[in-house]
């Protein structure tokens, strides 16, 4: 990344976390060059930063702030609530209020558990089908980001030099080491592939209790999965005895009922997070009445302990209900209408400007790509040296020049508190940003 004009407050912050925090921070999607900007305040849809410059934030926390920065609905209720207590030791209302209304969102959500964080409702639901099937291994879709679970984690970054063949993806590790046997326990399967996907899924029939999917997984290109993909994958799961867990942690808020309601299937199991939290900390892991039992320690199934301090804690689940009450159907269908629009104009923008790039996307969300042609899978998708070098040079554009903060894979997730008159700011940061790429040698 190209160093930037740099805040002074920003760049003084920056070098006392570099004496504490490794990298200078606790999650690296903060970081840029030369420093991260440090943030003041924010409202609505807009941050200010330490230094006093206001941008429009179309990254939303990666994807998880539906109505912006601070709604005064959510402000209000998480206030009323701080004042009686953050977290007991005892069962409150909001539980029950909350797990209801998800399910009234959808009736694949017969009975649900809340959790801390997206990472968690994955595991939980990994080990929730382990447990049920009695099988230890899982299969997911090569690339694919489900959080940092060893197992759901495998092939998250596998690159041209690891990634293998097409017809056999190879079990990648994120971190040096993964155990061996996380790694053996994990079968890598193509996106959107029918065909390589059942011939690796039936070399392992009778071994599987889940393949992990994401309708639309971010790192794979961001196109909404196949019906076709979807439907063979729900077969093949439901004859061999194991089952479909999908992640929801970025795509429930692309409908009502989440992306799955594009498709005429049920999952067994659906991991959310990210949205539902209103703004905090939070994941949940729902689905059959009869799976989710094994989590009962009343039951007579009783085959998966599961707890957790902070899980289904008021602050959370106040936030999270407010925010999903606003976040009705007609604030879906609005929020998607404007994405549409956005995608529409910036397609335009880029056969104006005559350098190679494309948009893909689905819901309230879509993802700018270098390329030519929108990918269609992983290995498609993954961005070469120089279309990570152009890439970068167009996010920081849109940062610096524009005032426009997207997730760094030119990435935006919109919120309510967004209309017409950011997503033309967007369109004309993109107008100028694309034209001086199409310039750059
Ligand atoms: C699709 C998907 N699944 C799971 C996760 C993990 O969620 P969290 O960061 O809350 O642990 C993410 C986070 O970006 C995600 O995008």
């Amino acid at each position: 990344m190209a160093d930037q004009p740099t805040g002074p407050r920003s760049a003084k912050l920056y070098e006392r976390a570099l004496e504490i925090l490794p990298g200078g921070a606790s999650r690296n999607t903060v970081l840029r060059k030369p420093h991260p900007v440090y943030v003041a305040e924010a409202s609505g849809c807009r941050v200010t930063d330490v230094d006093g410059v206001e941008r429009i934030d179309f990254s939303n926390n990666m994807a998880s702030l539906i109505h912006g920065h601070a709604h005064p609905d959510v402000v209000a209720a998480v206030t009323e609530q701080l004042r009686k207590g953050s977290a007991y030791t005892l069962a409150t209302e909001i539980e029950i209020r909350y797990a209801e209304h998800l399910r009234n969102r959808n009736p694949s959500f017969e009975k649900l558990r809340f959790v801390n964080s997206g990472t968690e409702a994955i595991m939980a639901g990994l080990k929730a089908a382990r447990a049920f099937t009695g099988h230890a291994k899982i299969a997911k879709v090569e690339g694919a980001y489900h959080g940092s679970y060893d197992y759901a984690e495998v092939s998250q970054t596998a690159t041209p030099k690891n990634w293998g063949g097409a017809d056999r993806p190879a079990s990648v590790p994120v971190a040096r080491g993964t155990p061996p046997n996380a790694l053996a326990d994990v079968v890598v399967i193509p996106f959107n592939d029918i065909e390589r996907a059942l011939t690796i899924l039936n070399e392992h029939r009778g071994e599987l209790a889940a393949v992990l999917l994401d309708l639309m997984p971010h790192r794979v290109g961001l196109v909404p999965a196949d019906p076709e993909f979807v439907t063979a994958l729900r077969d093949w799961t439901r004859e061999d005895g194991s089952l479909l867990l999908l992640d929801e942690v970025i795509t429930f808020r692309s409908e009502y009922g989440g992306a799955q309601t594009w498709y005429d299937i049920t999952p067994d199991l659906t991991a959310m997070g990210k949205a539902i939290g209103g703004g905090f900390p939070v994941g949940a892991i729902a689905g059959r009445a009869d799976l989710m039992d094994i989590m009962n320690p009343y039951g007579s199934s009783f085959l998966f302990p599961h707890s957790g301090t902070f899980s289904a804690n008021p602050i959370t689940l106040t936030a999270g209900l407010v925010a999903m009450e606003l976040f009705d159907e007609s604030a879906v269908t609005n929020l998607n209408a404007l994405a549409k629009r956005a995608m529409r104009d910036i397609q335009e923008v880029i056969g104006e400007a005559g350098c190679p790039a494309c948009v893909s996307g689905g819901g309230s969300i879509f993802r700018i790509h270098m390329k030519e042609q929108v990918p269609r899978n992983y290995r498609e998708a993954y961005t070469t040296p120089e279309e990570s070098r152009r890439l970068n040079s167009l996010v920081d554009h849109l940062f610096e020049e524009e005032g426009l903060i997207m997730i760094n894979t030119c990435t935006a997730a919109l919120s309510t508190a967004m209309g017409d008159a950011e997503i033309d700011r967007l369109v004309e940061g993109l107008r100028r940003g694309l034209s001086r790429l199409a310039s750059m040698p």
